[in-house]
């Protein structure tokens, strides 16, 4: 396979004699995390299949994301609901999501009820396109009983959105960048670490729409900025530092390596033209407070993905005196898949 491999192809390829198979079973019922970013995925080398520049690692959300249940109808369209909302059949989210079915279905003219309900706002740069793929592959997985590995979903995920690789499992996960160019060797892996004492607090100071897709926005980064060139190697570099700080649980070390990952990350979509900014005054007036705070001696650190909300990164023993710097702050149960149970997969299903 070559330059031109098509999602279709990839699908093919992990699917097999099961591609465009009829449902197994009457309905798929999945839940996935979403996953915040440590070192981010800024940039891609093929835009069909989501491959990236460079590898990632995140942590995942614990009960924070998407449950998808999947019927099939008798009908001639999919119907989506999300939230309770029946989704209308122009809009883009009904025609990306029916589009990524469709890359499923081949002979197969099954149409399905898709309900989803998410408990994280949509669009306000908090990873809902991560859990939402993530979900909807585990579903199907579920619905058509493929009993695919986590690697493959983690796959067939990434074909929906690059960040929904890393949200098949809870805990610790690095996407590797992997170097074929049929992307088979670019999935998530699940680190074997778990920090109870690790926590996440969201910081949210704006849920309306971005502004601009972080899909959009990091093609223009790349074919733009002036410093993406300098961008894979701070990534190589704190990914090694990121390891070394969980697999030690050295907080100090975790906090500074994501805080100045995002920063840079940021720094360079700032320097691209149009130049792209997802921070808004509350956006900066929060990180502000975190550096006065560091500089009092309290260690916290933050993060910031594609929008003007803030992850909070601190250890548990310092959570009262962040909710009270923080008041609105919601503090995130952090979940742990066991790693040697690398069959099961978020270890949550939707109820
Ligand atoms: C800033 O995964 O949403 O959150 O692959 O185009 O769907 P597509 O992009 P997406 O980008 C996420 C960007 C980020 C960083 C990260 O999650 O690593």
């Amino acid at each position: 396979m070559g330059c031109c491999v098509k999602k279709i192809d990839i699908v093919r390829r992990i699917l097999g004699e099961r591609w465009g198979s009829v449902p197994q079973s009457l309905d798929g019922k999945a839940f996935a995390p979403t996953n915040i970013a440590l070192c981010k995925y800024w940039g891609k080398r093929n835009q069909e299949l989501n491959l990236p520049v460079t590898s990632s690692l995140s942590i995942s959300l614990g009960k924070k994301g998407a449950s998808v249940a999947l019927k099939p109808i008798a009908d001639t369209q999919d119907a989506v609901v999300l939230n309770g909302n029946a989704m209308n059949q122009e809009s883009a989210f009904y025609k990306r999501l029916v589009h990524f079915l469709d890359l499923f279905r081949h002979a197969n003219t099954t149409r399905l009820a898709v309900d989803i309900q998410s408990n994280i706002p949509v669009a306000a740069g908090l990873a809902s396109s991560a859990c939402g793929f993530a979900s909807l592959v585990l579903a199907l997985n579920e619905l058509f009983a493929w009993r695919l590995t986590t690697a493959d979903l983690s796959i067939l995920a990434r074909l929906g959105s690059g960040s929904a690789s890393r949200s098949i499992w809870q805990g610790f996960v690095e996407w590797q960048a992997g170097e074929r160019r049929d992307g088979m060797d670019s999935h998530g892996v699940l680190l074997d670490e778990i920090w109870p004492d690790l926590c996440i607090g969201l910081l949210i100071v704006s849920d309306n729409e971005k502004s601009i897709s972080s899909r959009e926005a990091m093609q223009r980064t790349v074919a733009t900025s002036a410093l993406y060139s300098a961008w894979p190697q701070k990534v190589a570099d704190d990914l090694i530092t990121l390891k070394q700080a969980i697999a030690h649980h050295d907080f100090e070390l975790l906090g500074q390596a994501a805080e100045s990952n995002a920063m840079t990350m940021h720094a360079t979509m700032l320097s691209a033209w149009p130049a792209v900014s997802y921070a808004i005054p509350e956006t900066v007036l929060a990180m502000q407070n975190v550096w006065r705070l560091r500089q009092q001696g309290l260690p916290l650190y933050f993060t910031q993905d594609a929008g003007p909300n803030i992850k909070l990164l601190f250890e548990k023993k310092n959570t009262d005196f962040v909710k009270s710097h923080f008041p609105h702050v919601e503090i995130i149960e952090l979940l742990f898949t066991e790693p040697r149970a690398s069959a099961s997969v978020t270890g949550l299903d939707v109820s």
